[in-house]
C-alpha cells in the first residue's frame, strides 16, 4: 500500500495544451495502472511552462480529479525542464539523508548545483555499492528554480490535492519509457526520448537506467499550427484540425494525385520548420556522442522514442527514421510495462500512449520509489549480515519527498 497512507496515486501532467492524469492503484497483487483522463488547459493559464492563472486552473483540476476514472487526491506532478535545472549524478560515501542535505547546503559548488533561496534541491539514492566502510551510494542530485516549484505546489494545494512529490518532466518520461520497461534496462546503446508538446520539445538522452542529459528546444506543436495557419490563410482552429490530417510520408514518396489537397499543402508548409527542429535534435545527439570515449562505440544513440501530442503527427516517426537512419518509434508503454495496465481504459492504448507517457511516469514514481527502498533495505541487511559489527550507520533510503 502507499507509503503515505493512500492506496492510489495520480500522475498529473499539466501541459500548455492539455492536462493529463493517470491513476495507479495498489492492489494485493502489486501496483496497477487503472485509468487515464485528459482535459484541455484553459488558454493563457500556462505561459512558457509557468502557471500564469491559478484562478482558472483550480476548478479545472478539481473537476478532473473528481471524475470517477481518475478520482483521488494524492498526486505527483512535474516542473518543466529549463536551462536552470541542474541534474548531477555522483558517488558518495554512505550517509543519512539529513547529512547529505547539510552537505548540499554547505557545499553546493562541490556538486555543481545552483544554491541559495531561489533554488530547491533534492536527491535520490539510485543504488548502494560495496560493504561496510567502503560502502558508497550512487546518487542523483537535482536543483530547480524555486518559483515554478512553489507555484505548482500552491496550485495543487488550492485545488484540494495532496502533492506527495514533484518531479522534473524528463525523469517522468524516462521512468515510463525506460525504467519501467525491463527490456530497455540492459541496453548498451543510448536512447533519445523526445517530448514533443505544444510549446517546447525536450530531448533527453538515456542509457539503460542512466539519465545523461536533457535539452529543451522552444518549438513544438503550436509552431506547426502557426505555419499551417499562415500557409493556408485560415483560423488557428482550422489549422489545428488540418494538422491532424497531415502525413509526412507523402514527402518521402511520390504524392501524385494529392498535391492539390489542403492536407498535402499543410504537410509541405510544415516541412521546413520540422527540418529546423530535427537539426536541433541531431545536434544534441551529436553533442552527446562527441563526449563518449573513443572506444565506447556501443554508447551511440541507437533509437529515438517520440512522446507528447505532436508525436501523433501523421508519418512523423517514418519521416524521422529516414532523416536519422535510426530506429524511430512512437513511445508506447502498453507492451512490456513493469506494472499491469487495466484492460478497457480507452486512453491507455498504443494510439494515445505518447500523450500519457509523462503522466504515467509521474504516477509510477511512488511504486518505483517503494520498490527501490525495499531493494536498498534488503541490500543493507545482507551487507550488515555479511560483516557483523562493521555497520557505520544507516544508509540513505531513496527519497520520495516533495522537491520543496
Ligand atoms: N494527431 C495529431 N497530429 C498533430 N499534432 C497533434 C495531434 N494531436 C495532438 N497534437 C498536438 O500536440 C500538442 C499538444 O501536445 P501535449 O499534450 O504533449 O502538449 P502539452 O504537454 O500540453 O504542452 P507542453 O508540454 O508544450 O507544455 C498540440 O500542439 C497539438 O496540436
Ligand atoms: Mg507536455
Amino acid at each position: 500500500m502507499g507509503l503515505f497512507g493512500g492506496d492510489s496515486v495520480i500522475g498529473l501532467d499539466i501541459g500548455t495544451s492539455s492536462i493529463k492524469a493517470v491513476k495507479m492503484q495498489a492492489t494485493k497483487g502489486g501496483w496497477e495502472v487503472v485509468a487515464a483522463a485528459r482535459v484541455p488547459t484553459p488558454a493563457g493559464t500556462l505561459i512558457d511552462g509557468q502557471i500564469a492563472d491559478e484562478e482558472q486552473l483550480v476548478p479545472v483540476l478539481r473537476q478532473l480529479l473528481t471524475r470517477s476514472a481518475v478520482r483521488g487526491s494524492e498526486v505527483v506532478a512535474a516542473v518543466n525542464y529549463t536551462a536552470q535545472v541542474a541534474v548531477r549524478r555522483t558517488t558518495l560515501p554512505v550517509m543519512t539523508p539529513t547529512a547529505l542535505r547539510k552537505q548540499l547546503r554547505a557545499n553546493p559548488e562541490q556538486f555543481q548545483i545552483n544554491s541559495g533561496k531561489e533554488f530547491a534541491t533534492d536527491f535520490e539514492v539510485v543504488s548502494l555499492q560495496g560493504e561496510g566502510e567502503a560502502a558508497q551510494m550512487d546518487t542523483v542530485i537535482v536543483s530547480a528554480p524555486r518559483t515554478p516549484v512553489d507555484s505548482c505546489l500552491h496550485l495543487l494545494e488550492r485545488a484540494g490535492l495532496d502533492p506527495i512529490a514533484l518531479d522534473i518532466e524528463p525523469f517522468a518520461l524516462m521512468r515510463s519509457l525506460v525504467e519501467c520497461k525491463p527490456a530497455m534496462l540492459p541496453m548498451r546503446s543510448a536512447t533519445a526520448v523526445l517530448d514533443l508538446g505544444a510549446v517546447h520539445t525536450d530531448i533527453t538522452v538515456v542509457r539503460g537506467p542512466n539519465y545523461i542529459f536533457t535539452r529543451a528546444i522552444p518549438f513544438a506543436g503550436e509552431g506547426f499550427t502557426e505555419v499551417v495557419r499562415q500557409a493556408m490563410q485560415c483560423s488557428t482552429a482550422e489549422a489545428e484540425a488540418l494538422k491532424t490530417q497531415v502525413d509526412l510520408t507523402w514527402l518521402l514518396h511520390d504524392a501524385e494525385g494529392r498535391k492539390e489537397t489542403p492536407e498535402y499543402q499543410a504537410t509541405v508548409a510544415i516541412k521546413p520548420v520540422l527540418d529546423d527542429l530535427l537539426k536541433e535534435v541531431r545536434n544534441s545527439i551529436l553533442f552527446y556522442q562527441s563526449q563518449l570515449p573513443d572506444e565506447d562505440l556501443e554508447g551511440m544513440v541507437g533509437a529515438i522514442l517520440l512522446a507528447g501530442g505532436t508525436a501523433l503527427m501523421g508519418g512523423l516517426a517514418e519521416y524521422m527514421q529516414a532523416a536519422f537512419a535510426l530506429e524511430v518509434e512512437r513511445a508506447d508503454f502498453t507492451q512490456g510495462f513493469a506494472y499491469s495496465i487495466a484492460a478497457g481504459a480507452p486512453e491507455l492504448v498504443p494510439d494515445t500512449a505518447p500523450l500519457f507517457a509523462l503522466a504515467l511516469g509521474l504516477a509510477a514514481k511512488e511504486p518505483q520509489d517503494q520498490a527501490s527502498a525495499a531493494a536498498a533495505k534488503a541490500q543493507l541487511k545482507a551487507a550488515t549480515k555479511a560483516r557483523p559489527g562493521k555497520r557505520r550507520g544507516q544508509a540513505a533510503a531513496p527519497t520520495a519527498t516533495p522537491t520543496a
